[in-house]
């Protein structure tokens, strides 16, 4: 029989950009079994409403909770910013991550000025979860939240070292560049999975003072902690497995997919699924 610790952690996101939060959890914890589930038929995710980001959030866990997992990491910013608190309330006891708070902790270590900034989908920047988050660490830091949902679609086509990543950089960001030193943030913090596949274009934009702070390496360490915490981390002489779930579009997940795992991914890696828990034509309409 299985204990807690044999089996796997459930991840999930809108779509691929939460595989660099895998990424970082396979390099981090190399012998648990992951399984991941990709909402490839919704995403996205940024633009929605937060009722409707909440009920798909619910059927993305519920899809994984119904596999045996010892823990779930939401791995998108936009679900961790609206639906983290309900996820946790109707799933307890089992552990649910998000990826606000690793991100919040990790740009309050490393600013020296407590000036934020924080870029995001809309639905994200519009919740002001990460002000929340980052303000609970340090009462008198600042934080500003730019709603930037083009460079979801910027590195959905693997644009990210394109002249169109330097211009949408510029679009949203060149005027932080161009403030008065003791005005301008020093932390840009990633607050969005996709978001490091533009990550040099990011740099450029904001210029060298500026700190960009991303949350799939302290997630990451943040789930290490919680399996220790409660004996769940996996042991012995093993390597651990990873499985692919998309909603939609293996080959698109597989060929996007790619870039934000770090390694080469093919159609044949992805399971296709439906998340609808009911599965029904009421919940279909409802949806
Ligand atoms: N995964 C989403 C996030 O981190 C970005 C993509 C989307 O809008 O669904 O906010």
């Amino acid at each position: 029989m299985s204990s807690g610790a044999d089996m796997p952690i459930g991840i999930f996101d809108s779509g691929v950009g939460g595989l660099t939060v895998l990424h970082a959890l396979r390099e981090q914890l190399p012998k648990e079994d992951l399984i991941y589930l990709g909402d490839t038929a919704r995403v996205p995710y940024g633009t929605k409403s937060p009722e409707s980001v909440q009920r798909y959030a619910a059927h993305a866990a519920v899809w994984l909770t119904e596999r045996g997992i010892k823990l779930l990491v939401v791995a998108c910013n936009t679900a961790s910013a609206v639906a983290l608190d309900v996820l946790r309330r109707d799933l307890a006891p089992l552990p649910v991550i998000g990826v606000i708070e690793p991100g919040a902790a990790a740009a309050v270590a490393h600013s020296a000025a407590q000036r934020h900034l924080v870029l995001a989908t809309e639905g994200t920047a519009a919740r002001g979860a990460y002000t929340e988050a980052i303000r609970s660490l340090n009462k008198s830091a600042t934080v500003e939240e730019l709603g930037c949902s083009m460079f979801v679609a910027v590195a959905e086509e693997g644009w990210g070292g394109d002249p169109i990543a330097t211009a949408v950089a510029e679009k949203y960001l060149a005027s932080y560049r161009s403030r008065p030193a003791s005005e301008r943030p020093d932390t840009a913090i990633l607050g969005c999975t996709h978001f490091p596949l533009v990550s040099d274009a990011i740099a450029t934009a904001l210029g060298p003072d500026i700190t960009i702070v991303d949350s799939a390496s302290t997630t990451a360490k943040a789930v290490a902690a919680e399996l220790d915490a409660r004996n769940l981390a996996a042991s012995g002489d093993r390597t651990g497995s990873v499985r692919l779930v998309a909603t939609d579009s293996a080959a698109r997940f597989a060929r996007v997919g790619s870039a934000f795992l770090g390694e080469p991914c093919t159609e044949s890696d992805i399971e296709l699924t439906d998340i609808h828990p009911l599965g029904g034509a009421a919940d279909r309409t409802g949806a």
